[in-house]
């Protein structure tokens, strides 16, 4: 990826890779997702954690939904740190800490009326909805303030708390205790417990006066209404905040001791008669052409409301739904965030530069004229591949037209042809990597072209060094991407098994610029600490392409050890025996076989690897605990079922544990047979695999 940030400063200028995610390699989209969970990270924790962002709420975006988009090209790739598994920022000291009674979500976003039809065709999918069906969605304005849960025990208010990273936040109570516009007691008969979610903001007018008496009276000024809402809370002082005109609308449920209400439009109007303000903007919608339609209309008078909006929300209406589409990570599948396009941009290309991936992908890189774009600086943009180049006609020297392309990630539109510069100059694609020489090739029909000189290639071989020390890998305290590409120039360390033998030049070491004694003997201990390890870590560590943690995960529980895996992948070896091997092993393709043979065959990096268990102890994995009837069990799904769709069949296997396979073979635990179930119930009846019908497997998994 273009530029990659090694520290946080430079997050602040971080450029959303526009690559496509079907044309990258593993190597490239696990570099990438490393950034971005550190990045996002960085932003949430500036966000939610200082009220200081740095960047603007649309690259915010970008980079969250940069990473869903990754994420679901690379599934094996889904980082433990997955900042979609993550919301927000941990606590921020000072307030005292609350832990949600139901998890505080945040929301999946869409950029196009494509994203909406596909979010409505995948819940009805999901829901098993024929098209006569109705489902109704709610449409809302999304407000750009602080989600906020307030508690009401028998009616009255009895704890505040900010969404935190969704699981705990801050106690915010003495604070809320003093906004007006909060309800300290409910009207009507509310339930004995009863969680209110909803957006507390600042309306743009009271923000501005706001900052004028700050500014008269010498204090911090605020950079938006959002902020202003997210420092009024945050006063130590509460009384200071009785100054501050926050206000609130209620827009969701967390903990409720009784039903209120079966639909979201019902509960919005019982939160009315409670008391609370709800926003009165929103619609109740039947069809994608209503909520586009509302989504047109709101967008229309945006700009008149008195309080920032960034996009609509559309919720399933029925709970009962609600309820059946759960969540995925940290975001409802029942609700979808519509956002409001970003800013466009002109700026100029200085310069086309070629990175080099791990697996030898060149990637070229625009360098811009720095440039700001919904509120961030960018100066680079990944140009996707020569074709690109070429399809848009761009020069070195054009000014262009930078935009978040009608969805997620900011792209070069176009050149501006009328500005193009007499001394503009086209550029030529390389045919040689630009770092070894060596021959680039573009397969037939492919849009990569890739370094053919695998690990002899310095770039490849320093990506490859960069991803066995990174945190999923080895991850050796002391030694990071700076310190691989000082010790890889230097000569330190050229091949993994280098860094498990640097103990004998330590006295080289410590007089390096950086390096003392100490931190020499420290950099020694951290990395015999890393001298046992576990079997998945190190075989995700190896940097194979196409696998990622989940994968080395499985390999590693299937073949146990290295040595079971290197006789079973070996020269000798009946190598057809050991694809087949391995595409029996759920999740693994014939691609993914491939290039895992491939691998342990090739003589370089199968020398590697033994040399590297020289140096090291390898311990077996973690073996998944039983504790569900279904967990560690393999199903396979067929025909219909009648209650649900096979898409909740299967996330309800895999929340409580159990893998989900799409072929039946012996080694299939049970078949889940529906209607017309043909073929595949006949195999498993015929391999002596269990069978159940949809009563067996409800009884089963509500055990
Ligand atoms: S519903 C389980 N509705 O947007 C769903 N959220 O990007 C919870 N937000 O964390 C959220 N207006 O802070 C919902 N009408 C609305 C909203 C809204 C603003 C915020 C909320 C949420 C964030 C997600």
């Amino acid at each position: 990826m273009a530029d990659i940030p090694v520290s946080v400063q430079e997050f602040a200028s971080i450029t959303v890779s526009t690559n496509d995610p079907k044309q990258m390699d593993m190597f490239e989209a696990a570099d990438e997702l490393a950034i971005l969970a550190a990045a996002i990270a960085y932003h949430d924790s500036r966000y939610h954690g200082a009220d200081d962002p740095v960047i603007s709420d649309a690259i915010y975006d970008r980079l969250v939904a940069r990473n869903r988009d990754l994420e679901a090209a690379f599934p094996n790739l889904i980082r433990a740190d997955s900042p979609d598994a993550r919301i927000g920022a941990p606590v921020a000291s000072g307030f005292g800490k609350v832990r949600h009674a139901r998890p505080m979500l945040s929301l999946s976003n869409g950029f196009s009326a494509q994203d909406v039809t596909d979010f409505v065709i995948r819940v009805r999918r999901f829901l098993s909805l024929n098209d006569d069906d109705e489902l109704a969605l709610t449409a809302e304005p999304k407000i750009d303030g602080l989600s906020l849960s307030l508690r009401y025990e028998s009616g009255r208010l009895k704890q505040a708390a900010t969404r935190g990273d969704g699981s705990e936040g801050e106690d915010v109570t003495a604070n809320i205790m003093q906004v007006d516009a909060i309800p300290k007691e409910l009207f009507g008969t509310p339930p004995a417990i009863i969680e209110v979610r909803g957006e507390i903001y600042m309306d743009r007018e009271d923000f501005l006066m706001l900052n004028e008496t700050q500014q008269a009276d010498g204090g911090k000024l605020f950079a938006n209404p959002r902020n202003a809402a997210a420092g009024s809370l945050r006063q130590k002082d509460a009384n200071i905040i009785s100054g501050r005109k926050l206000r609130f609308f209620a827009y969701a449920m967390g903990e409720c001791s009784a039903e209120i209400a079966k639909t979201h439009w019902d509960f919005l109007a019982t939160l009315a008669n409670y008391g609370f303000a709800v926003n009165t903007l929103s619609k109740l919608c039947l069809t994608v052409a209503e909520m586009l339609d509302t989504y047109k209309a709101i967008g229309d008078v945006r700009a008149t409301l008195s309080y920032d909006i960034d996009g609509i929300v559309y919720k399933v209406d029925r709970h009962d739904y609600q309820g059946r589409l759960g969540q995925v990570a940290r975001a409802p599948r029942w609700a979808l965030a519509h956002k409001f396009p970003a800013e466009q941009a002109q700026t100029i290309i200085r310069a086309i530069d070629i990175q080099v991936g791990r697996t030898g992908a060149m990637t070229p890189v625009a360098r811009l004229e720095p440039i700001t774009v919904g509120g961030v600086v960018v100066s680079n943009a990944t140009l996707h591949n020569e074709d690109e180049i070429n399809r848009k006609n761009i020069r070195i020297g054009d000014t262009v037209v930078i935009q978040r392309a009608g969805d997620v990630i900011p792209q070069i539109v176009c050149t501006i042809r009328n500005k193009r510069p007499k001394d503009s100059i086209e550029y030529r694609f390389p045919e040689l990597c630009p770092v070894c020489g060596a021959n680039a090739i573009r397969p037939e029909g492919e849009a990569v072209r890739r370094c053919t000189n695998g690990i002899n290639c310095d770039a490849q071989r320093l990506e490859w060094l960069k991803h066995f020390v990174s945190r999923d890998a080895f991850d050796i305290e002391g030694l990071g991407v700076r310190q691989i590409e000082q010790f890889n120039e230097l000569g330190l360390v050229a091949l993994p098994a280098d860094i498990f033998r640097l103990n004998i030049r330590q006295q080289e070491i410590a007089t390096l610029d950086g390096y003392g004694e100490i931190s020499t003997r420290n950099l020694m201990t951290s990395i015999d600490a890393r001298r046992t390890i576990k079997f998945d870590r190190f075989i995700y560590a190896l940097g194979i392409r196409q696998v990622g943690q989940a994968t080395a995960r499985i390999l590693a529980l299937h073949y146990d050890s290295l040595d079971k895996l290197l006789t079973a992948i070996a020269p000798d070896a009946d190598i057809e025996a050991a694809a087949a091997e391995l595409m029996e092993i759920n999740q693994v393709g014939e691609l993914m076989a491939s290039d895992i043979i491939n691998f342990f065959l090739t003589q370089k990096t199968r020398d590697m690897v033994i040399d590297l268990a020289s140096e090291v102890t390898i311990i077996p994995p973690d073996r998944p605990a039983h504790d569900s009837p279904v967990s560690g069990k393999t199903f396979v799904f067929t025909g219909t079922l009648a209650g649900m769709s096979r898409a909740e069949a299967k996330a309800r296997a895999e929340s409580l544990g159990a893998k989900v396979s799409g072929s039946v073979s012996a080694k299939i635990d049970f078949l889940v047979a529906g209607a017309n179930s043909g073929s595949k119930a006949r195999k498993a009846g015929e391999l002596g695999v269990t069978v159940l019908d949809e009563n067996a497997w409800l009884a089963l998994i509500n055990k």
